[in-house]
């Protein structure tokens, strides 16, 4: 097989790219949202969520618009265009703290919402090579402008490296196996040519799952490319930071080690440090800055039969209280 990109039929190229938000209603109730508040959408996607939430907000209230991807921004300024309450900024999760302050808003948020991953839209459009379900350029950025694509750096990085992030990003146990086709079969430069070789180091039989074989390696090489731990780690702290008293940050995550990550971000928030037993200590070192506000929650059985990419969302939800 030549791995060689093809151009796409029209059919596909002017595909309508939808996105469904998902946990729809969960979040404006998790965000419990105030009319003249201010917030931030930090994953504008395709504007399910943002746009629900500028319709419980009154004229007085306003809301801050990121997203790292262009085409998600080319949307957002089209909404903002028409819409007075809306700021709209092309930036990550790390730079959340500066567009705050920016818009003279730190520490003065009632609520921020983070459904984070990669959007419908993404996904379905095979230039963005995303998927292994399209054929397409193996890129895989959010932000095209930015970074090394996926071709380049399978491409070049070392076979240990490689079988790394496919172990820690995609927890693949036949992350080596895979690795090692991977550098054989180089150069690679389209997402079927990398589907291709990942299949090809499943045994035969052993295709019970309903998960396509590429699935995880997919997942592994998108999360390395676009940073997407770090980002959502610096994400979460900057946008807790930024809440007011009584202000909620609402997360939705796709896969576990997301999910963990943002767990684990929440109880340190809000659980009192472990200190060392009889020191003197200060009230500031005991205080508590967050409060859960529930358990995870998942999409019911109605929104599952309408939008079945919400199997694997879980919302979890804090509240500032220091
Ligand atoms: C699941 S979609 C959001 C969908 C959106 N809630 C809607 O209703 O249309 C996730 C979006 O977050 C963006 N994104 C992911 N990581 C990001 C980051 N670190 N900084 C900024 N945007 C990010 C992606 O580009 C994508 O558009």
């Amino acid at each position: 097989m030549t791995d060689s990109v093809q151009p796409h039929s029209a059919a596909a190229q002017s595909a309508v790219l939808r996105h469904l938000p998902v946990l729809l209603v969960e979040v404006l109730r998790a965000l419990a949202i105030e009319k003249n508040g201010a917030y931030v959408d930090a994953t504008f996607g395709r504007g399910g969520h943002c746009r629900a939430i500028l319709e419980e907000l009154s004229d007085r209230g306003r809301l801050i618009a990121l997203d790292r991807d262009p085409q998600a921004i080319a949307e957002a300024e089209k909404l903002q265009a028409q819409e007075p309450r809306l700021r709209v900024f092309r930036a990550r999760f790390s730079e959340l703290s500066q567009v705050v302050s920016a818009c003279g808003l730190a520490g003065a948020l009632q609520g921020v919402l983070m459904d984070v991953g990669v959007s419908s839209p993404q996904l379905d459009d095979p230039d963005r090579g995303f998927s292994f379900r399209h054929p397409g350029p193996l890129d895989m950025r959010m932000d095209p402008s930015q970074g090394v694509d996926a071709a380049h750096w399978l491409n070049s990085a070392d076979e240990q490296v490689i079988a790394d992030v496919i172990w820690r990003f995609g927890e693949e146990r036949r992350a080596r196996r895979i690795a090692k086709a991977i550098v054989a079969a180089r150069p690679l430069h389209t997402t079927q040519g990398l589907a291709e070789v990942v299949a090809a180091c499943v045994p035969r039989g052993n295709t019970r799952s309903t998960k396509h074989p590429a699935t995880k390696t997919f997942q592994a090489v998108r999360i390395f490319i676009n940073d997407e731990l770090q980002e959502l780690q610096q994400g979460v702290l900057a946008a807790f930071d930024n809440l007011a008293l009584g202000g909620r940050l609402a997360v939705i995550s796709f896969h576990s080690l997301e999910d963990r990550q943002v767990k684990h971000a929440f109880k340190a928030l809000s659980q009192p440090p472990v200190l060392p037993r009889r020191l003197p200590v200060q009230d500031a070192q005991v205080a508590v800055r967050g409060r859960l506000i529930s358990g995870p929650i998942r999409a019911g059985r109605t929104e599952l039969d309408v939008n079945p990419r919400a199997r694997s969302a879980t919302l979890r939800v804090i509240e500032r209280v220091a």
